[in-house]
């Protein structure tokens, strides 16, 4: 049996690693990578900590307008998918990887295994949220991190091959804690919190003058480690960064979960981070209007606020988060469960 593996951006990445660790010995896995990511600290770095091996095809796809972007990597994949004849193709998450990865697969008539199936944000003008809706529409196995996304599947009339395997995540987060990986950066002795800003809707000239003034409302220093997108964006748009937010470079992924880990809090408009900091215990409070990792908000560790600043700091105030409630919403071993259910397809 052979999987082809299709990813493209950082949290790919990330959810990569576990489980080809647990397809090893199992099936031969392709892995293609789109060049979604192409900078060292958003690509090469991931791949040499997560120790995912080198992927056998780069198609260098690099940025673009999201059809032009997507379109390249259709085309691209396609060749790849003819040329390698595998049994499934495996996506990871809702990026444009993984929407040229699914086209190009049901074109051929190549079955596709979707990792993260039947997440929602209700919010058809979130690039992500067409692309997985597509990816869930055409996959034939659908591996969903929990209960709810299964729900979500059959609201929408889908059932066939509709898994709960956990959240692959949570293995990725244990992997990287537990290895002794060595740490770049100094991370700031003393309390401080956490942000991250990188989502297209938060960086536009009207909303993310809103979202610095949120981080700059937060009792304390704030370390944000900047997104190419985000930096850009604060210098086209002529913005400064209020004086308590410390701003660094984007971090590799043992630093982040460091920075994440030793945070009195949160703040992000990622979809992958407020996982991470409630599997490590860190209370959240999403920069967003809704969130699809429902789970978190259920067990009480994260708070979605949109961009204001009131909510903000209501929500920083709340009790620590409940260690054995994270247990039981984020178990460990979705890797070894998608390992057998594709061994045994
Ligand atoms: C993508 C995903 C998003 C995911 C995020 C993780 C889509 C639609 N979105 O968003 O779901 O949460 O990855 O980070 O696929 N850039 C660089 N260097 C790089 C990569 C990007 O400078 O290595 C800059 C470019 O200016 C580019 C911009 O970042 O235009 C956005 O990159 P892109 O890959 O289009 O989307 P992300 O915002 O990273």
């Amino acid at each position: 049996m052979k999987i082809l593996t299709v990813v493209g951006a950082r949290p790919q990445f990330v959810k990569a690693a576990p489980v080809s660790r647990a397809l090893e010995n199992v099936v031969d896995e392709v892995l293609v990578h789109t060049g979604q990511h192409y900078d060292p600290m958003m690509s090469d770095v991931f791949f040499a900590e997560l120790g995912i091996s080198k992927p056998r095809y780069n198609l260098e796809i690099g940025s673009g307008p999201h059809g032009q972007q997507t379109g390249r990597m259709l085309g691209a994949i396609e060749e790849v998918i003819l040329k390698e004849d595998p049994t499934w193709v495996m996506v990871y998450g809702d990026t444009n990887s993984t929407l040229a990865a699914s086209l190009a697969a049901v074109k051929v008539h190549v079955p596709i295994a979707h990792v993260e199936a039947g997440l929602r944000s209700g919010r058809m003008d979130m690039p992500e949220e067409v692309n997985r809706i597509v990816t869930d529409r055409l996959s034939s196995m659908l591996l969903c991190p929990g209960q709810n996304a299964a729900l979500l599947l059959k609201r929408e009339g889908i059932t066939d091959g509709v898994h709960v395997v956990g959240d692959v995540m949570t293995d990725a987060v244990y992997d990287t804690v537990n290895s002794a990986t060595e740490h770049q950066v100094d991370i700031p002795r003393g309390e401080y919190y956490a942000a991250t800003l990188h989502r297209a809707e938060n960086t536009t000239p009207d909303r993310l003058s809103q979202a610095l003034a949120v981080l700059g409302s937060v009792p304390g220093t704030v370390i944000l480690p900047m997104h190419p997108r985000t930096s850009q964006a604060i210098s086209d748009q002529g913005l400064s960064l209020p004086a308590n937010i410390h701003s660094i470079g984007p971090l590799g992924y043992s630093d982040m979960l460091k920075l994440v880990a030793g945070a009195v809090a949160v703040l992000t408009d990622s979809g992958g981070l407020q996982k991470e900091a409630v599997i490590l215990g860190t209370r959240v409070v999403t920069l967003r209007d809704e969130t699809e990792w429902v789970e978190t908000v259920e067990i009480g560790a994260n708070t979605v606020v949109g961009l204001d600043v009131e909510l903000a700091l209501e929500a920083l105030k709340k009790g620590p988060v409940d260690l054995k409630k994270v247990e039981t919403a984020f178990p460990r071993g979705a890797s070894e469960r998608i390992a057998d259910l594709l061994a045994g397809s």
